[in-house]
């Protein structure tokens, strides 16, 4: 698509002019209308980035990057030179770079080493309406950097551009000091709704949509005019499984895993989801061959993020995978929801971008009425903040509780992190920030995560867990195939991998998937051969290389902490990961039941796709990394554990006084005041020390 045709070009001048003349401006526009590729060209040709980069950040990854590579090809330069991206773990800029692309978390971890952002003469919050946890702290951030005239450190202040497609524009204006928005008019053809009635409320359970889904597919392109079809689903298993269905409809060919360039009767179907390779997405921007239809199914990604032209006909699944916290267990998990209003909205829009289309909703009428909200709620109220929190203390932001947030999260989530960031001993019991977590803010890890990398380090076995914390860092490695037989073969495999890990201990098994892979001479040939992905392990090792040079660094630092720990090197492994994960401890109950120690204690079980699946009854106390959560509460990615490694830790769940901590999030209060505090509560423990002998 020519450049100069896209809605924004007649604005150019306007915006360029805006961005000089206030230090924040909002730009909303239509999904496609050229924010996201052109804006920070028009600065960059304006000479903004004399005096510094222009950011821009995306909530998501696989956005980043590919927007990253269309403006370096429409600048004509090779990625990481004029144009660059940045994205956890992976950052391909220079010093050369003008236009630096990433994502809103990486920014959050340029903050903490540099308050004043002097790279930068401009920041551009790109799909604000999102609101993702990041974006929403950045908002708080960068407005208060203004209020406290925190830039006396830059010779220019800062100019900020938050851009968002639909939003409540008011409220962010109001947020930016009644900042001007500069709204660029949408060019959209008229889009058809129907409502499919294949799903209604009653029948929410499991992914019967995507069979659904599937049909309406192969209805459109069996019997209606030509135009590509856009398909919304909610992730990549259930994409793969689309694409699988698709094939098999269409009397399809081989089966092949690799979903990649498949077509079935001048249908080209083509994946599209967060962990894909660059150059496979590309082909998504690409018209289909003549005679041939071309059919993305996409998650949520394409609502908004990327726009794929020729779309004339949108297949709505009305579900997205979206980051929920479960108070039962106390943790973050990935859930299937119905999208929101607005949302589906969004998705229908995509139909309407070159001509008139159609949107098929799979749902019902009623399913829309009943299921769907109006507006997404905001990450930031619906997530764990520990990771946020840690970061905010480490700026000196003690007032966590007041600080300015465009929606507040609820107190006691607040109040929440603070316990967790105390139970690992990231802050003191004053709310400052420890030694402990001025470390752990160094690992691009979960809080949890560094802290067991932290405790490896601290006696000796990093080589054993920076692998496993690689492993648990990229997407899944594991393929399992659509194809029964061959599923049975990679399960085979699988499993094989398993034992010679010793046969009960998952995170073991990561390990020696690491190892047998990087030991091998052909380390792709191995991967296929042992259905595992070899795109994830090559990012296993890049983290991996990530971490031991963070880990090199701090370790020469004085007082990074060295510990004595006897023991074989497997039981040292579990007894570092129980240091992070000890709120993770679940005691079998009865059966094949385990009971968390969180809280109440939740009831669990292990998911057959753990090696422990089936050895419930030799089993006592379980670590686990993650939970999944369907009619039955699973937890994944298993090791059993010796109570003795936990027993100290484990009344640190149950000891940390909410009232303090959320008087310590108010302010950072004087030891004076504190001990005044404890007096008048009736609470004698005044020093650290007591604390400890509380436990
Ligand atoms: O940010 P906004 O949604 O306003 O638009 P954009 O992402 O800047 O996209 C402008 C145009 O560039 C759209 O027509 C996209 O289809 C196109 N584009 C593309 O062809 N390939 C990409 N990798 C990104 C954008
Ligand atoms: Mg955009």
């Amino acid at each position: 698509m020519e450049r100069d045709v896209l809605p924004i070009y007649e604005y150019r001048k306007e915006l360029v002019q805006a961005v000089k003349d206030s230090n924040f401006l909002i730009v909303t526009g239509e999904t496609g209308s050229g924010k996201t590729t052109q804006l920070p060209q028009y600065l960059h040709k304006a000479g903004f980035a004399k005096h510094g980069m222009i950011g821009v950040t995306q909530p998501r990854r696989v956005a980043t990057i590919s927007v990253a590579l269309r403006v370096a090809e429409e600048l004509n330069c090779s990625l990481g030179t004029t144009v660059g991206y940045q994205v956890r773990f992976d950052d391909c800029s220079s010093k050369d770079t003008a236009i630096k692309y990433m994502t809103d978390g990486c920014l959050l971890r340029h903050i903490l080493a540099d308050s004043n952002l002097c790279q930068y003469s401009t920041i551009i919050l790109d799909e604000a309406h999102e609101r993702s946890l990041s974006t929403d702290i950045l908002f708080g951030l960068l407005k208060k950097l203004f209020q406290q005239k925190m830039c006396s450190g830059r010779k220019r202040p800062l100019k900020i551009v938050v851009m968002s497609a639909t939003l409540d524009i008011q409220k962010l204006s109001e947020f930016f000091e009644n900042c001007p928005v500069v709204k660029i008019p949408g060019r959209t053809f008229p889009v058809k709704e129907i409502f499919c009635n294949l799903i209604g409320p009653k029948n929410l359970e499991g992914s019967a949509y995507v069979a659904e889904t599937v049909k309406v597919v192969m209805d459109i392109h069996l019997n209606k005019m030509a135009g590509d079809i856009l398909v919304f689903l909610t992730g990549q298993a259930e994409i793969e499984k689309a694409c699988n269905l698709l094939f098999t409809k269409g009397e399809s060919i081989d089966y092949q895993y690799d979903l990649r360039d498949q077509s079935v009767e001048g249908l080209l179907i083509l994946p599209l989801y967060g962990s894909m390779a660059t150059d496979q997405q590309k082909e998504i921007f690409h018209p289909p061959p003549a005679g041939v239809r071309k059919c993305v199914l996409s998650t949520n990604i394409a609502a908004t993020s990327l726009t794929i032209p020729g779309i004339r006909y949108v297949v709505d699944s009305g579900f997205v995978k979206q980051l929920n916290h479960n108070p039962r267990i106390g943790m973050d998990i990935l859930e299937v929801v119905p999208i929101a209003k607005s949302e589906a909205v969004q998705r229908t829009g995509r139909a309407g971008r070159t001509s008139a289309g159609v949107c098929y909703r799979i749902y019902s009428k009623d399913f829309w009425d009943q299921c769907m909200p109006e507006h997404m709620v905001p990450e930031i109220k619906r997530t764990s903040l520990t990771s946020v929190i840690l970061t905010l203390k480490c700026l000196e932001i003690h007032n966590v509780i007041h600080f300015p947030y465009l929606d507040p999260p609820e107190e006691r989530h607040i109040l929440e992190a603070l316990k967790q960031l105390f139970q690992c001993d990231a802050i003191d019991r004053r709310g400052h920030v420890t030694q402990m977590g001025k470390f752990m803010v160094e690992y691009p890890l979960p809080p949890n995560m560094a802290c067991a990398v932290i405790k490896a380090a601290s006696v000796g076995c990093e080589d054993l867990l920076l692998p496993i914390a690689a492993m648990l860092s990229v997407e899944n490695v594991f393929i399992r195939p659509g194809d029964s037989e061959k599923r049975e073969e990679a399960e085979r495999k699988h499993q094989a991998l398993s034992m010679e890990a010793g046969g009960s201990n998952d995170f073991a098994t990561l390990f020696n998937i690491f190892q047998q892979c990087r030991m091998s001479t052909s380390p792709a040939r191995w991967c296929q051969q042992n259905f595992v992905h070899w795109r994830a392990l090559k990012s296993a090792f890049s983290v991996e290389r990530q971490l031991q040079e963070i880990t090199r660094r701090l370790k020469q630092m004085k007082d990074f902490p060295r510990e004595k720990c006897e023991g074989p090197r497997s039981e040292m492994l579990r007894r570092c990961l129980c240091a992070g994960y000890f709120s993770n401890v679940a005691k079998r109950s009865a059966g094949t039941t385990f009971r968390t120690m969180e809280g109440c204690g939740t009831m669990v079980k292990i998911h057959p796709s753990s090696a422990l699946h089936g050895q419930e009854a030799e089993l006592e106390w379980i670590m686990f990394h993650d939970v999944l959560v369907t009619s039955n509460i699973f937890v994944k990615t298993v090791c059993p554990i010796r109570y003795e490694w936990v027993k100290d830790l484990l009344p640190k769940l149950h000891e940390v006084d909410v009232y303090e901590l959320s008087s310590v999030a108010r302010e950072a209060v004087t030891e004076k005041e504190m001990a005044k505090w404890n007096i008048k509560e009736g609470l004698k423990r005044q020093n650290e020390g007591a604390l400890e002998d509380a436990l």
